[in-house]
Formats: structure tokens, C-alpha cells, sequence
């Protein structure tokens, strides 16, 4: 999958990229990442990107020219999926970044000061995303947000000991909570129900604790979940059955 990111600011986005899984994904060929800079298509001298805005008002505005040749450039041979980074978006989760990681190709464009021209926005850009309710700097952030919650998806990227199938929100719950060495850690121990060797008990007690976290941490998502009856059994079982469907119900 081919990332194409349009930013003022490219070396922001480099040391994300050399660590970990991402620096593996890129050194085995499954994703690529090219790095734009606008001020390459800024036409006068001074590589201006931004001007006053219209109307009058705070800050300064991108403006459209520099973003539209860049993007002409870059879709030249090849057009791809253009996203604008923006806390105007539709609010990104993992089913966006299911859907997103579809694509082959997805060109990421970094909003800076006030934001981008409405123009540019309606001529070039296919969707806008916000990473959450809150007012970032910059795009390019946002930008490493879906680059790295993607790239995860993409098959081979992780090996089985990291499958993303038993991450928190793949079933629509909260992930259980984990354990590793010692087993008693400042008087604390792993819980007993790990220790059997029960593959099938373990299974059980783990969904009973997803299933306990997304009740008291995130009641909503439980709303998208469906239990099998062996599953509903269980929660019989543990107590929380009533208290699942009073939640999916509401
Ligand atoms: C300071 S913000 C502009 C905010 C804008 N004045 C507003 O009120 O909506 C500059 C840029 O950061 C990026 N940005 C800020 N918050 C974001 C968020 N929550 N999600 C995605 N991008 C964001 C966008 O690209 C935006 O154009």
C-alpha cells in the first residue's frame, strides 16, 4: 500500500517511520510512504503556502494552488484515495481504518493554521477525517494515526503472536486484560483462572473480563455485539447476561 503524505512540515513525519513495525513493513516492501512538501509548489519566491483570510478574521489560511499542483503531480500516473486531515471529518475508528486499509493507494493531506481553502477541500478531496474531538497543530499527526492503525491491517504486516483478529474493538469489545512474568508481582497474582492449562476455560474467563470492561468502560459498543448461544450461556453463567441485554437494548 502506497501512503502519500502533503505536508508543510515532511521531517515531522520521518522518525515514526523507523522504528518498529512500521520500519519492518516498509523494509519488507508492504507499505511505502512518500513525503510531499507544499512549499516544492508554492509559485513565487518566498514558497508562500498561506495568505490572510477572506471576510477578515484570526490566522492564516492554506491556499489552494500550491495543494492543487502538488496533488496533480503526485496523481499524474496513478490517482489514489485523498484524505484531508481535519477536525471537520467524520470521527476515524477501527471500522474506518478496516475500510481504509482497502485502498492501494492514500494520499494524506496535513492541514496547518486555520485550515485549507474550502475550495481545494471541494475540488480534491474525496473525505475529510478527525482523529477525535479535539483541536491538533497539524494534520500530520492525525496522519501518522491512520498510516500506523493501517498498516497493522494489511495482511503479513504482523506476525500471529501480534494478530490484530483479538484486538480490543475487532469483536466490538474492550481486550481482556493481560499477564505476563512474574506471577506474583508486589503481592498482586495472575489471576488463577490463567494458570489451568484450559485452553477452553481461559477462553471463557477472558471473554467474561472483555465483556466486564466494555460494561463498565464503554457500555455503548455493546450495542454492535453478537453473542453465540454457547457465548450467552456463559454469561449466564457469570451474572452478566441481563445486564447485556438491558445495554444492547437501550
Ligand atoms: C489548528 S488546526 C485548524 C483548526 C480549525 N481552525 C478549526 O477550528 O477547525 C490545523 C490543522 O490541523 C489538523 N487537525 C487539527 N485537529 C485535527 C483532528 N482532530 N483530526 C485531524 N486533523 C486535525 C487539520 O489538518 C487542520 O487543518
Amino acid at each position: 500500500m502506497l501512503f502519500d503524505i502533503v505536508t508543510i512540515f515532511p521531517d515531522l513525519l520521518a522518525s515514526p517511520l523507523q522504528d518498529g513495525i512500521l520500519r519492518r513493513a516498509l523494509a519488507a516492501g508492504q507499505i511505502d510512504v512518500h513525503l510531499h512538501n507544499i512549499r516544492d509548489y508554492a509559485g513565487d519566491k518566498h514558497k508562500m503556502t498561506d495568505d490572510r483570510p477572506f471576510g477578515g478574521g484570526e490566522g492564516m489560511v492554506m491556499k489552494p494552488e500550491p495543494l492543487a499542483s502538488c496533488l496533480d503531480d503526485i496523481q499524474r500516473d496513478t490517482p489514489g484515495h485523498v484524505v484531508l486531515l481535519s477536525p471537520r471529518g467524520k470521527t476515524y475508528d477501527q471500522q474506518q481504518a478496516e475500510r481504509l486499509a482497502g485502498y492501494s493507494r492514500l494520499i494524506l493531506v496535513c492541514g496547518r493554521y486555520e485550515g485549507v481553502d474550502e475550495r481545494f477541500t471541494k475540488l480534491y478531496v474525496d473525505e475529510e477525517i478527525s482523529i477525535g474531538d479535539y483541536i491538533l497543530t497539524g494534520g500530520e499527526l492525525a496522519a501518522m494515526v491512520l498510516i500506523d492503525s493501517i498498516t497493522r491491517l494489511l495482511p503479513g504486516v504482523l506476525g500471529c503472536s501480534e494478530s490484530a483478529a483479538n484486538d480490543t474493538f475487532s469483536h466490538g469489545l474492550l481486550k481482556h486484560p493481560q499477564y505476563t512474568r512474574p506471577r506474583i508481582f508486589e503481592d498482586c497474582e495472575v489471576p488463577a483462572e490463567l494458570l489451568t492449562g484450559n485452553h477452553a476455560e481461559i477462553s471463557a474467563y477472558r471473554l467474561m473480563q472483555s465483556v466486564r470492561l466494555t460494561i463498565e468502560r464503554r457500555p455503548e459498543l455493546l450495542a454492535g455485539v453478537t453473542f453465540t448461544d454457547k457465548e450467552r450461556k456463559l454469561l449466564a453463567r457469570a451474572g452478566l447476561l441481563d445486564d447485556v441485554l438491558r445495554l444492547q437494548n437501550t
